[in-house]
């Protein structure tokens, strides 16, 4: 793949090239070529949108608290750049598959069908053009970074704890021994430990480390203490719950038992939300964990993953950044088997 010797990488910005061509390829249907080309528009772009925001941040709060008066004042989430190349993108692409009549049964298939009824005058199952583009965008942002930064995460994990990562292998190798030595979807689901392994990473590193809701009604426990008043914005420490000694005993141990179907269904419910809970909870759960566990698969059978020198023993959070990731990358020692 992309290694002959041992090798120092920083792992991060390897594998967002990894999930950036593949949601690239299923939200947009385009092959993006991120690994290939060091500069790919879709990783700078990417990274851009979930980083620059115009005027520097300062509005965020206007955006997040006051929705209502920032569309009125026409606040932008997006830099202008960013907003143009993800409209470029998609009209090039809707343009040319209406052309050539293309079909690929893929996402962009599912909005152009919407975005032809908008067009035929049915606004009430149609999509505007603006709207296709927002869903579109809306995929790559939330499946780009947070699926990258977590298969970071669990390569960091793995190369600490080394009795992990040589137990996964070995599942994988037993797995695909019996799959014709091709990576299959059903292979995959059978990869039960490796996937025990990424619910754990996301445990330990929730990239989202707080959920946010607006309360629906009164809330009105005996303790008149815990009093929530209807349209009160709640803040859901997911870091918190998931590091709470009574829920996880040692929290700060690497343990992927913790996610055997039995640990699971000892504890209480909601106290792993990674992908948020109930009905705005993330729709690209099952993406992101397949999306984790073909990348891993291939990157453990093909190489051993350990700490270098420059590894940080304790990892530096971005504390700017919206999303939780590694402040100075990982770096690891990388050696093809
Ligand atoms: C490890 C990877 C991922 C993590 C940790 C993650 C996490 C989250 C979280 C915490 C939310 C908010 C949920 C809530 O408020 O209850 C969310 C929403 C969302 N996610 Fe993900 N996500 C991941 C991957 C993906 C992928 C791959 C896609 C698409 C291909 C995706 C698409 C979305 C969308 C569209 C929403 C908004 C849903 C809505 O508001 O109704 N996510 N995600």
């Amino acid at each position: 793949m992309f290694l002959t010797e041992i090798k120092v990488i920083e792992i991060v910005d390897l594998v967002g090239r990894y999930t950036a061509d593949v949601i690239g390829n299923c939200a947009f249907g385009l092959n993006c070529n991120s690994l290939q080309n060091p500069n790919a528009d879709f990783v700078t772009f990417g990274k851009r949108a979930v980083h620059e925001r115009p005027y520097g941040g300062l509005l965020d709060f206007l955006l997040f608290g006051f929705p209502n008066l920032s569309r009125r004042l026409r606040l932008k989430f997006n830099v202008q750049e960013v907003e143009d190349f993800y409209f470029r993108i998609v009209r090039e692409t809707v343009d040319y598959r209406l052309k050539n009549k293309e079909k690929r049964n893929d996402l962009m298939d599912s909005l152009i069908e919407m975005y032809k009824k908008e067009q035929a005058g049915n606004t009430e199952d149609g999509l505007t053009f603006n709207e296709v583009v927002a869903q579109a965008f809306l995929f790559f942002v939330a499946g780009f970074e947070t699926s990258s930064t977590t298969i970071g995460f669990a390569l960091y994990e793995m190369a600490r704890n080394q009795d992990v990562q040589n137990k996964v292998r070995e599942e994988i190798n037993n797995v695909l021994g019996k799959h014709n030595n091709e990576f299959t979807y059903e292979g995959i689901k059978e990869m039960k430990y490796l996937e025990q392994v990424v619910m754990e990473t996301l445990r330990k590193y929730p990239v989202l480390a707080h959920l946010t809701r607006m309360t629906g009604s009164d809330y009105s426990p005996e303790d008149p203490k815990s009093f929530i008043a209807k349209g009160t914005i709640v803040v859901i420490p997911i870091l918190g719950i998931h590091n709470d000694p009574e829920i996880y005993p040692d929290p700060e141990k690497f343990n992927p038992d913790r996610f055997t179907d039995e640990a699971i269904a000892a504890r209480p419910s909601c106290t792993w939300l990674p992908f948020g809970e109930g009905p705005r909870h993330c729709i690209g759960l099952r993406f992101a964990l397949m999306q984790a566990c073909v990348g891993l698969a291939h990157l453990i059978r093909g190489y051993k993953f350990r700490f270098a020198p420059q590894t940080e023993q304790k990892i530096n959070f971005a504390l700017e950044s919206v999303l939780m990731s590694a402040k100075n990358g990982i770096h690891l020692h990388v050696e093809k088997i």
